[in-house]
């Protein structure tokens, strides 16, 4: 019914984007993608009909002169944009005619998947947060990336210590999400296409419901271990199994998936002696809070965001993960219980 079901069939991985800015401009040109001069060329050929040739061919030069100097100007942007190696620098996409639509269903799906692992660190709108992620609406390396590639780089991240990382801050594997799926990344890679030119996704539905977190049920190994951590209850392995989950969709990105931290990025938290420190009613209230870098409690100078950056936890989803954290405390002497 609708234009994207009919435009798009396809969704990733598609050779929608060249490999290379070089290879972008011959598509361009030989693709006769800007809209401009070929109208022209079709409006010039019913003249030819007239019977006074001079007034058709006026005309005709006229419409050609001004074709070639809308094509020229679409080139001169390219160029310029190629030229420049700033990766804020407007995109070649934005003088080019829209590609195909993309698949809403798979981009709404990839905009979910997005909010709760990358948004932490690209901010929900993928515009980067400072001292965290990159702006990925501009990013030059996005744009001229394939869809396999694409999905290659999230699978592996870039450590600081890569010779292509750039802010020496790392993108972990996965953006710290051990479960997303193979389809999982291909949706996040068709919602970088949206990011980066809107007009593929006209009539984006607004996001109604909260964040769905996007991890595996537990298995039975972690069922069984977080009845081991709750001592035999019941009520409370579930907490601990749900925080689990949670954690590892909101927290892992910075905190690694299993709390032991990440260089550069979240601390340990099995042997934070702040977390033993504080009760559970205490240490939500951090978590609600978060810590910024110009927090004096900030030892390192990088954003403990609030909510971990997904606004979608409810302070009884944070209980959870605060169960979560006592299970892999290990401090000794821990009592698991909100301090008396
Ligand atoms: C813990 C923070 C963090 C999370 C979570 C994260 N990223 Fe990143 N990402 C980064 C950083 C830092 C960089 C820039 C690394 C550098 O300096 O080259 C980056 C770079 C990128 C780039 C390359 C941009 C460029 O212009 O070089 C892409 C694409 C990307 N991230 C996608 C994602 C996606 C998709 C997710 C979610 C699955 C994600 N990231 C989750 C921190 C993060
Ligand atoms: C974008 C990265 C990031 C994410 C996501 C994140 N944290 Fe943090 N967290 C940090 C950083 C950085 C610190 C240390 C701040 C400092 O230097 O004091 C921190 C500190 C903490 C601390 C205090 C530890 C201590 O010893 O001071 C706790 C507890 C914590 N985080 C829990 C969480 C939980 C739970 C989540 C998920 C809901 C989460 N964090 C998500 C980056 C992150």
């Amino acid at each position: 019914m609708s234009p994207i079901d009919a435009r798009s069939p396809t969704v990733a991985p598609s050779p929608a984007y060249p490999a290379s800015p070089s290879a972008s401009a011959v598509a361009t040109l030989s693709g006769g993608v800007p809209p401009e001069p070929a109208p022209t060329v079709g409006a010039s050929r019913p003249a030819r009909r007239y019977e006074g040739r001079a007034v058709a061919i006026a005309i005709g030069a006229c419409v050609a002169a001004l074709g070639l100097a809308l094509g020229a100007a679409h080139l001169m942007r390219l160029a310029q944009v190629r030229l420049t190696p700033n990766p804020r620098a407007p995109l070649p996409l934005a003088a080019l005619a829209p590609l195909p639509q993309l698949d809403m269903p798979t981009y709404v799906r990839g905009r979910a998947l997005f909010v709760a692992t990358c948004a932490t660190c690209h901010g929900p709108a993928g515009t980067g947060v400072p001292g965290l992620g990159k702006d990925l609406t501009h990013s030059l390396f996005v744009f001229e990336r394939r869809d396999s590639v694409l999905v290659d780089f999230i699978r592996k991240g870039r450590d600081a210590a890569d010779p292509l990382n750039t802010t020496k801050v790392a993108m972990p594997p996965l953006g710290g999400n051990p479960d997303l799926t193979a389809a999982d990344l291909g949706a996040l890679v068709v919602f970088m296409r949206g990011l980066q030119d809107p007009r593929r996704v006209p009539d984006v539905p607004e996001v109604s419901a909260p964040v769905v977190v996007a991890v595996k049920e537990p298995t039975d190994k972690e069922k069984a271990e977080a009845l081991e951590a709750a001592g035999g209850d019941a009520e409370r392995a579930e907490w601990i199994a749900s925080g689990r989950k949670l954690f590892v969709a909101s927290c892992a990105s910075c905190h690694g998936k299993d709390g032991l931290g990440m260089p550069g990025l979240g601390k340990d938290l099995t042997t934070s002696e702040f977390v033993h420190r504080l009760s559970d009613d205490d240490l939500l209230a951090f978590l609600l809070k978060g810590r910024d870098p110009s927090d004096p409690a900030n030892t390192s100078k990088i954003a403990m965001p609030p909510k971990g950056g997904n606004p979608a936890l409810s302070e009884d989803d944070l209980l959870d993960i605060i169960a979560f954290l006592r299970s892999v405390a290990k401090t000794p002497g821990d009592s698991r219980k909100p301090q008396p």
